[in-house]
């Protein structure tokens, strides 16, 4: 056995050994070990001493100039191609609903173009070794910025799915629609474990535990990334990026960007495993979270920008981190003391590559002149360019042509993926009613199909979909998609079906079913946060109100970000689906609508809660194990083959907001 087959038989074998994920098992999802501290464990690959020697004779050439460049991350539309050369960059990023020239109908070969301009740049600078230029982009459910790429369910309803194995397909996808458009990084997967659904990043999640995000961050990782190979322990994928570092998930009423109030104990075994089991499968990159931590009752909020202890002490320490530590969007600008432009906290702490969208010259600026002053040590400058450059080599792009010429770039159907994300949506749909066992629905009656996410491929899709928000696209901004009515006229035929918004002035008598599809529009972030878990548009109940009761049964799809107190809504429906932000292929829904043509069924329900459901609009926080007693528990879920009727409901008037 060669040399190089050797460290990677090693690294592998390191990798997988470890104790707490099972070598290659993505069939099961094992609880997670219950831990008294962070683990201590040894580096998920052998580093290569010759990489490692060609990295040190790189950073020993460079000017403090061309390493605070490595360091820094603009935003596309605020630097050229000439000024990536001039000032070192090492990466750009393109925010959600940022597009090559600013355009939402950027075509493959406009972002290719944009990506090799960027890549040209970098590899004419004045260095004595050019270094090659990175860019990220937040491909967090297929390639979602891309016009026309397929869009997976959001993480939420992938939680659902209990599937492990999926998230390694679905990582590969993505990783092929990403090398599509010639970007080298994704800023996926999220590892929040979401302790309060008011977050607007809940949807975000995986679940409110951990061992569904510790199993799927393995898996979305090595799918991303491919396994270690090889000397140099390459990663042939994309890069991908855990985040956000540490505990974004947990804030106080779930205010976006706030304080998680926890110990130590509960940080590492409520919040870490996600990320323990991302660091072991390699991962390259982690991004650091915009919230607090404060440990315990007491202790003071630290921002984790400026957490030395956390992300030097434990991710780089103790979990033996060895890639680059990226910051979110300024969040280096929130650290006490600092600003946009300028944050030697952030830098002493151990973030290696600063996201400055916009004010990236005078962040160089302000840093160069922090190093040459003794406020920030050359030594600090120089590990963080050598995880820089340690991770562009593991990703082979020393070697590597320009973007457009590798493989899978410009490929005509390299975004697309439909088959696998309408598996997807199916596995994720969790049957939270089915009285008289109404589904699957015959095909041979009529139905009318009202409620506003029906044919509103926005709702569908949720934020992070075409732009940040999600909320300012229509129908036509995704050419590839099928919406939920499209799919049921797909399956029946467009002489079975009526659409009306609000099913006004309709006599339902006349149809074999109505289906609602009624649920929460796009947001995403903090933009996204509410004040209680009570469904925002009573336009859904009142359309009810006015179908049900008819003697025609009556399915509800949800489509949410989180669980929602929809009980009034529940009450008035004889079947109803939670359906999350199923993404671009509604068909998955009306796969398990509907019996087969001779009656048996297609597919049954086997998506489960990864979220627990409220009782009330004010029953938040309500986690697995915290003694609530939620309407519908973590792991609940209906086949069509339980015949036990769900009882009407207590419905509970909520306040305008909680605590
Ligand atoms: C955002 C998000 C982060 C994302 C980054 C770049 O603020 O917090 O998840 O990757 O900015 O778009």
């Amino acid at each position: 056995m060669k040399a190089h087959s050797r460290i990677a038989a090693a690294a592998l074998a390191a990798l997988l050994s470890q104790p707490a994920l099972a070598a290659d098992d993505c069939t099961r999802i094992p609880d997670a070990p219950t831990l008294t501290d962070f683990p201590t464990l040894p580096a998920s690959i052998v580093k290569d001493p010759a990489m490692e020697e060609r990295i040190a004779r790189i950073v020993a050439g460079m000017t403090l100039r061309q390493k605070i460049g490595q360091m820094t991350q603009p935003e596309i539309q605020s630097i050229t191609p000439a000024q990536v050369r001039e000032h070192y960059i090492g990466s750009v990023l393109n925010g959600g609903g940022s597009w090559p020239g600013n355009r939402k109908q950027a075509t493959v070969a406009d972002w290719l173009a944009l990506a090799d301009a960027f890549w040209d740049a970098s590899m004419s600078t004045d260095a004595k070794v050019k270094v090659p230029v990175i860019w990220g982009i937040d491909a967090v459910h297929g390639n979602n910025n891309v016009l026309g790429a397929t869009l997976f369910p959001h993480n939420i309803g992938l939680g659902a799915a209990h599937d492990a194995c999926l998230l390694r397909r679905i990582g590969e996808a993505t990783a092929k629609q990403v090398r599509t458009t010639g970007q080298d990084w994704t800023f996926a997967p999220t590892l929040a474990v979401v302790r309060d659904d008011r977050w607007g990043r809940s949807y975000e999640g995986y679940s409110e535990l951990p061992s569904i995000t510790r199993a799927y961050a393995r898996e979305i990782v090595l799918g991303l990334q491919g396994t270690p190979q090889g000397a140099s322990a390459k990663v042939p994928g994309v890069l991908a990026t855990a985040k956000h570092f540490l505990g974004d998930g947990g804030t106080e009423r779930g205010i976006d960007q706030g304080i998680t109030r926890a110990s130590r104990a509960e940080l590492a075994n409520i919040h870490a495993p996600g990320h323990i089991a991302a660091v072991q499968a390699g991962v390259q990159t982690v991004m650091v979270s915009f919230s607090s931590w404060a440990d315990g009752a007491s202790g003071k909020p630290i921002k984790m920008h400026g957490n030395e202890s956390l992300i030097t002490g434990v991710l780089k320490g103790r979990l033996g981190f060895d890639g680059l530590v990226v910051s979110d969007w300024n969040g280096h600008g929130q650290v006490p003391g600092c600003d946009d432009a300028s944050c030697a906290a952030a830098v002493n702490a151990g973030i290696d590559v600063f996201m400055v969208p916009q004010k990236w010259r005078q962040f160089i600026d302000n840093t160069v002149s922090q190093v040459e002053k003794g406020t920030i040590p050359m030594s600090r400058i120089d590990d963080a360019v050598t995880r820089i450059l340690r991770v562009k080599m593991r990703a082979g792009l020393f070697d590597a042509p320009k973007p457009s010429q590798r493989a899978g770039a410009g490929k005509a159907d390299g975004l697309q993926d439909r088959d696998l994300a309408r598996q997807a949506v199916r596995e994720s749909l969790v049957l939270l009613k089915n009285n008289g066992r109404v589904l699957p629905l015959a095909r041979d009656k009529k139905v009318l199909v009202v409620g506003r996410s029906a044919d509103n491929l926005p709702n569908q899709t949720g934020g992070w979909s075409i732009t940040w928000q999600g909320n300012e696209n229509t129908n036509a901004d995704f050419p590839n998609a099928t919406s939920v009515l499209a799919g049921i006229r797909q399956a029946l035929g467009d002489d079975k079906v009526v659409y009306d918004l609000s099913g006004r002035g309709i006599d339902v008598s006349q149809f074999g079913a109505v289906i609602a599809v009624i649920g929460e529009g796009a947001y995403a972030e903090g933009k996204g946060d509410v004040p209680t878990l009570a469904n925002p548009f009573e336009s859904d109940l009142s359309l009810l109100k006015r179908v049900s009761g008819k003697g025609v049964p009556v399915v509800t799809v949800l489509m949410s970000g989180r669980p929602l107190y929809v009980t009034p809504e529940i009450n008035r429906s004889d079947a109803f689906i939670a359906a999350w932000l199923p993404g671009t292929e509604g068909q998955g829904i009306a796969d398990l609508l509907f019996r087969k043509a001779d009656g048996s069924v297609a597919y049954d329900f086997t998506g489960r809660l990864s979220y627990s459901w409220p009782k009330s609009a004010c029953q938040t926080p309500v986690n697995h194990g915290d003694g609530k007693s939620p309407l519908f528990a973590y792991g609940y879920g209906l086949t069509v083959k339980d015949a036990k009727d769900l009882a009407p409901l207590d419905e509970v008037a909520g306040p305008a907001s909680c605590d």
